[in-house]
């Protein structure tokens, strides 16, 4: 059986397989979501906005994320303090980020993947909140 890194690492390749680069779909999607988000976006290149989804996919199938802990303490007072990003928009991000491959798979998805998405998707925000210094 697949591990839950595994399951995401499958969708991730059928996507790019399909779609290819689905940057743009899941920020399109995310400041519906999150009108705040775009704002404070508002100056990035698509290649500063790539590089970020580049990483956010590696964490995403990061096994355990106690080998990440200086990147993401790191990583994660840039955003607080440099970038001004609220531990709110990271809902709707990870949100965004479903929905967006829930849309390219198409009927390949499942209630089992979702579930898998879902806690992944929770389990990288719970550590990103947690290493935020105010909720
Ligand atoms: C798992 C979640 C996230 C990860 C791993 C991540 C990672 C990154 C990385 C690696 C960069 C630097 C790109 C570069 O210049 O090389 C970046 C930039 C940035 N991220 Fe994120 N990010 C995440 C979520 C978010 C969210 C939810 C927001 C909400 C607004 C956000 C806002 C920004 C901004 C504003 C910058 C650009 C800073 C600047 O150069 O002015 N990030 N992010």
């Amino acid at each position: 059986m697949s591990s839950k890194d595994d399951v995401i690492a499958e969708s991730l390749s059928l996507v790019a397989e399909r779609a290819g680069d689905v940057t743009s779909v899941i920020y399109e999607k995310y400041f519906m979501r999150c009108p705040s988000a775009e704002e404070v976006m508002s100056h990035l290149d698509a290649q500063v906005l790539g590089k970020m989804m580049e990483e956010v996919y590696r964490l995403l199938m990061v096994n355990d994320y106690e080998s990440e802990n200086d990147y993401l303490n790191w990583e994660v007072s840039n955003h607080e303090t440099a970038y001004n990003v609220e531990p709110h928009m990271y809902e709707g991000f990870f949100s965004a980020v479903i929905d967006s491959v829930r849309e390219v798979m198409g009927s390949q998805w499942t209630p089992a993947l979702e579930r898998v998405w879902e806690s992944k998707c929770e389990e990288l925000r719970s550590e990103i909140a947690r290493r935020f210094s105010v909720d």
